[in-house]
């Protein structure tokens, strides 16, 4: 198992470790190091993944330096592997939003985490995440995302997730490919504040999209946010009127 890095913004670098096993054409699991006075992970990766993505992060930095380690939801590929990164990186304290820390990290983090808030700043010196709660959204009750101000960089866990092993930066599209993963896997729970969810974020207007499977995308992705969104909204309506039928 390899893990191959690239720096996908400035001091923003994906860890992405392709599995060919999974689903039909392989997908691959990428964590994301931002670079700064104090670095920040955000997604742990499983814990089978870790020592090739650790090795791989130890290229770009001593693990020793890692202040933060964030992820979107509980799920075993976002964190499974926070207990081996947390003892890789002595000084390190995981964050979450406050659902998160309140149904889960309270009681299983090996070290005690800190909670953001809706809007919160991390200013990490050089670089600033914002935390974004997104709950439902890609899934689960303690969703959220982060917004990198500085290089306007999200991190949209499994939105825009597709299959294969793509180039680690595309300007191409990646909405078709989207589209055709959620047809196949069904891995979003729409609800009626799933479309309103993505439309927020699409106001950040990000210039780059820091995909967990797939490609991240680089140029203006507020138009891609926005398509995103009204697939959902259509998916919603399908299911209404489905239900109705
Ligand atoms: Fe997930
Ligand atoms: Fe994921």
């Amino acid at each position: 198992m390899e893990t191959r890095v690239d720096e996908i913004a400035e001091r923003i670098y994906r860890l992405s470790t392709f599995l060919p096993a999974v689903g039909p054409s392989g997908l691959t699991f990428n964590q994301f190091l931002v670079d700064a006075e104090q670095p920040l992970l955000f997604h742990c990766g499983q814990r089978a993944l870790f020592p090739a993505v650790s090795r791989a992060a130890a290229r770009v930095m001593d693990l020793r330096r890692l202040r933060f380690i964030a992820f979107s939801h509980v799920e075993a590929d976002e964190c499974g592997a926070l207990g081996e990164w947390l003892d890789a990186a002595p000084s390190a304290t995981v964050t979450h939003g406050a659902i998160g820390c309140a149904i889960w990290l309270n009681d299983q983090s090996p070290r005690p985490p800190r909670a953001l808030g809706d809007g919160e700043v991390l200013d990490l010196g050089g670089r600033r995440v914002r935390r974004l709660d997104t709950p439902h959204v890609p899934h689960c009750w303690d969703a959220g995302l982060l917004y990198e101000e500085t290089t306007g960089t999200l991190f949209t866990s499994d939105l825009f997730t597709h299959v294969g092993d793509p180039p680690a930066v595309t300007g191409g599209d990646i909405m078709g490919p989207a589209v055709a993963a959620e047809k196949q896997f069904g891995y979003t729970g729409v609800t009626p504040a799933t479309g309103a969810t993505i439309r927020r974020l699409a106001g950040l207007a990000p210039r780059t999209l820091a995909v967990m499977h797939g490609s991240s995308f680089s140029g203006a992705a507020a138009p891609l946010l926005e398509s995103l969104a009204g697939f959902y909204d259509e998916l919603l309506q399908k299911g209404a009127a489905a239900g109705r039928g």
